[in-house]
């Protein structure tokens, strides 16, 4: 990574310097993947190594809800994010008093919350799940009725994996993956009937149906990394293609693939500034924090 060379050496001697971790999501480019990062992952690792870290720093190279959720699991701790207004259009989509709203709705229904969204929204629920683990998170309940925010996508997807559960979904959208249609399945397999086609289930059910295998990112890259296809596309952010092309170079990656906007705010320059200038510190009100914890502890206990 040439280009980037100084970046990346100014970096490594920051986190030194500040005991410092860097945790990156696997929608980061791949010259922040491959060279800073000391753990990468999907939601759910991110939230679980969090727990584990002993470092005084964690900088997440992510979106705001996931370094939320390191602050949540670390209150001790500084934990930065390079760009604050790195967001989620799910988190984007419900608020606090939508929660409060529906559950007097729907009284005594329990309240599963994906980790895309504010503390504030995880402290009014009674679970939390990612897309690795909505599937057990649901059945660990033991109700035939529950109350999945805010991804619909997401909570249709797993409607089809928890037969007998009733889901109430709300109407919150991944801009990335809403925007992968059944037509785009179609092209890529005019174009290479071998493709295998993996997608994430915040994708419309439609297209999910088209594919050969959904599941979060980390299950994505380890279905190509269990099967090694010959010719693979991953329907989802596009960096994912990259990180994972680089580890499996006899795998032939293919689009469709979409940017996250929000993901590709953080970048080596403001990764390193972060720790120059220990900004942008994550902040929750502990009386929210408390009640957020609670709902993302629970989820981690589900095994
Ligand atoms: P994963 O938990 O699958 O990594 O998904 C996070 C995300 O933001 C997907 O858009
Ligand atoms: Fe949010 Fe979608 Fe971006 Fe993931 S890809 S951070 S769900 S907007």
């Amino acid at each position: 990574w040439p280009v980037f060379a100084r970046d990346i050496e100014a970096i490594l001697t920051l986190k030194r310097q500040h005991n410092a971790v860097i945790l990156a999501h696997n929608y980061q480019t791949p010259e922040i993947f491959h060279t800073v990062a000391d753990i990468v992952g999907d939601s759910l690792a991110l939230a679980r190594e969090a727990v584990n870290t002993d470092a005084d720093v964690i900088v997440l190279a992510g979106v705001h809800f996931m370094a939320e959720t390191a602050k949540l699991l670390n209150p001790d701790k500084t934990v930065l994010i390079p760009d604050a207004e790195a967001g989620c259009s799910l988190a984007e989509s419900i608020t606090a008093e939508d929660v409060r709203r529906l559950r007097s709705r729907y009284p005594g229904v329990p309240v599963v919350t994906y980790i895309n969204t504010s503390a504030a929204v995880k402290a009014e629920s009674d679970i939390c799940c990612t897309s690795g683990n909505a599937k057990k998170v649901i059945e660990s309940l033991g109700v035939d009725r529950v109350i999945m925010l805010p991804d619909e996508f997401l909570a249709q997807n797993t409607a089809t994996q928890v037969l007998g559960i009733e889901i109430i979904t709300w109407a919150g959208h991944c801009e990335v993956h809403e925007r992968f249609t059944p037509e785009d399945i179609r092209a890529v397999r005019e174009s290479y009937p071998d493709v295998v086609v993996l997608a994430h289930p915040e994708a419309p059910p439609e297209v999910v149906a088209g594919a050969d295998y959904a599941g979060s990112t980390a299950g994505m890259a380890d279905f190509v990394g269990e099967k090694r296809p010959a010719r693979v596309a991953l329907v989802t952010e596009c960096s994912m293609s990259d990180n994972v092309a680089a580890l499996y170079p006899e795998v032939e990656f293919v689009r469709p693939c979409n940017l996250c906007p929000h993901m590709k705010r953080i970048t080596l320059p403001k990764i390193r500034r972060a720790l120059e200038r220990r900004q942008h510190e994550v902040t929750i009100d502990p009386a929210v924090a408390e009640r957020a914890r609670l709902a993302v502890e629970r989820m981690l206990a589900v095994r």
